[in-house]
């Protein structure tokens, strides 16, 4: 099928009509199953000579997807059609994963085949536990990450032919199922302790605590409501439709690069603290803060425009509304608090009075910000045992699924191009080269 009889596929509902120098375009609006309808610009630059102009792509839909829907006003999320507070209440991560990557919900024989296909591909090359002895110690785990994770396309050739997709299948069985014990590896090696190797009798989110915090001298048994904490939290970042790294991801494999390339490019994307970096900022900030005398003088800050402070945890790009994963957050949060005993931990109060204050003021009401997801993942995180540089590491952990998901989906899809934006040019019009002795200061 040609791209032109691809793009015919896609629903039309009506015309927009687009006036430039004189003449009139009509431009078809697509429809997709739910959310806004996208004014389909394809042919505009042929037909007017003209780029469109979206810094940022608040108003840009970047490719056609099946597998997650926002709708940022009412404040919901769906994988696959199912809402986010349901996954994350009933179903396991692999389910989350099987969802994400095939469409549906598994069978119990389809899950039971799943989790064994991950279990079997968790132990990593044993040559790379040699890679991380090349990093510094204090070496942040992020850089860690996408050092290792874009090695892996040296250590697992047989699965980097982005044609293939018995290859496809494999690079993506594998990220999911080694991402955790190269996290915990990366942690492991910071604090100087032995890797533990993966316990498949575990399910992912229960190993993957196993990993960081057992040690080969004693004992290690993983608190049940610890693991369920953890198994939310992947659940709740497994994937977010076309953020940047997301966006990243894609863009990296239009050009044809392989898909641990591709991952690499995204957790370096997800690094930083407009995105994934954000629920390490906001704890960081919720320490600044220290107790809830000192929260006006930073909510002043937060909106003194000569200011660059930012209350870390608020507000979205797409949700103007609740974040419902915050909502998911902060039950969670609770939950670990009072399981490790620290219920009435001060940071936790600071981070309640905050969101009521900031909820009930003016500047955040008329600016619809609300508490983002990073708000209480850090306090929950924390209290899980986790340093605040492994925070980031454990959203890029969760969302490789996404990412993959997203990355085969493009790869399938009969329209796929090379990504390449154009731009606005306002440099210097062409001039000649002057020689060095002839330029003015
Ligand atoms: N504190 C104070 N003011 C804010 C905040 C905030 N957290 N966020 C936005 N604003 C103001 C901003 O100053 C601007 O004001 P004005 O219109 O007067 O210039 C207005 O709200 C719109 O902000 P924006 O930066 O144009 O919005 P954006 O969509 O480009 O940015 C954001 C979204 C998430 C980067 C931003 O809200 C922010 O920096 N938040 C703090 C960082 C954070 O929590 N990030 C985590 C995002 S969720 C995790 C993920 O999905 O990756």
């Amino acid at each position: 099928m040609s791209v032109a009889e691809n793009y015919a596929r896609l629903r039309t509902d009506g015309e927009a009509t687009l006036e430039v120098g004189g003449a009139t375009y009509d431009l078809p609006i697509r429809k997709g199953t739910l959310g806004p309808d996208v004014i389909d610009i394809n042919t505009l630059y042929q037909d007017t000579g003209c780029f469109t102009y979206d810094p940022g792509f608040t108003s840009t839909a970047s490719c056609e997807s099946k597998i997650t829907f926002i709708d940022g006003d009412k404040g919901i999320l769906l994988y696959r059609g199912y809402p986010i507070d349901q996954l994350a209440e009933h179903g396991t991560f692999l389910e989350t994963c099987y969802l994400l990557l095939y469409g549906e919900l598994p069978t119990f024989a389809q899950y039971k085949e799943f989790k064994e296909r991950i279990t079997r591909h968790t132990m990593v090359h044993e040559q790379m536990t040699r890679f991380y002895t090349g990093f510094r110690r204090d070496a942040h785990p992020m850089a860690v990450m996408v050092g290792v994770v874009g090695a892996l396309s040296a250590f697992y050739h047989d699965s980097i032919d982005i044609h293939d997709p018995e290859q496809r299948e494999m690079a993506s069985v594998r990220m999911i199922a080694k991402m955790p014990t190269i996290a915990a590896m990366a942690y492991k090696y910071s604090i100087g302790q032995p890797f533990i190797y993966p316990k498949n009798e575990l399910d992912y989110s229960a190993n993957f605590l196993h990993m960081c915090f057992a040690v080969p001298c004693e004992d290690y048994k993983v608190n049940p409501v610890l693991a369920r904490a953890m198994r939310r939290i992947f659940i709740l970042h497994a994937d977010h439709e076309q953020n940047a790294s997301t966006s990243t991801v894609r863009l990296a494999g239009s050009s044809g690069a392989n898909p641990f390339a591709c991952v690499s490019a995204g957790i370096a994307c997800l690094w930083g603290p407009a995105h994934g970096g954000a629920n390490e900022a906001a704890l960081t900030m919720l320490q600044e803060i220290g107790s809830v005398d000192r929260i006006p003088e930073y909510v002043e800050r937060a909106k003194d425009k000569d200011d660059p402070f930012r209350l870390m945890g608020f507000g979205h790009r797409v949700y103007k509304n609740y974040d419902p994963r915050a909502k998911i957050m902060q039950k969670t949060c609770h939950e670990v608090l009072d399981a490790v005993g620290h219920g009435d931990d001060p940071i936790l109060k600071v981070a309640l009075e905050l969101e009521r204050i900031a909820l009930s003021d003016e500047y955040f009401i008329e600016k619809k910000l609300y508490p983002n997801i990073d708000f209480y993942s850090g306090i929950t995180l924390k209290a899980l045992g986790f340093p605040t540089d492994m925070f980031t590491v454990l959203f890029a952990i969760a969302r490789t699924v996404g990412w993959i998901a997203q990355w085969k989906e493009m790869i399938a899809d009969p329209m796929q191009r090379i990504g390449r934006p154009r731009q606005l040019y306002t440099g210097s019009a062409e001039r000649s080269f002057v020689p060095m002795d002839q330029r003015q200061a």
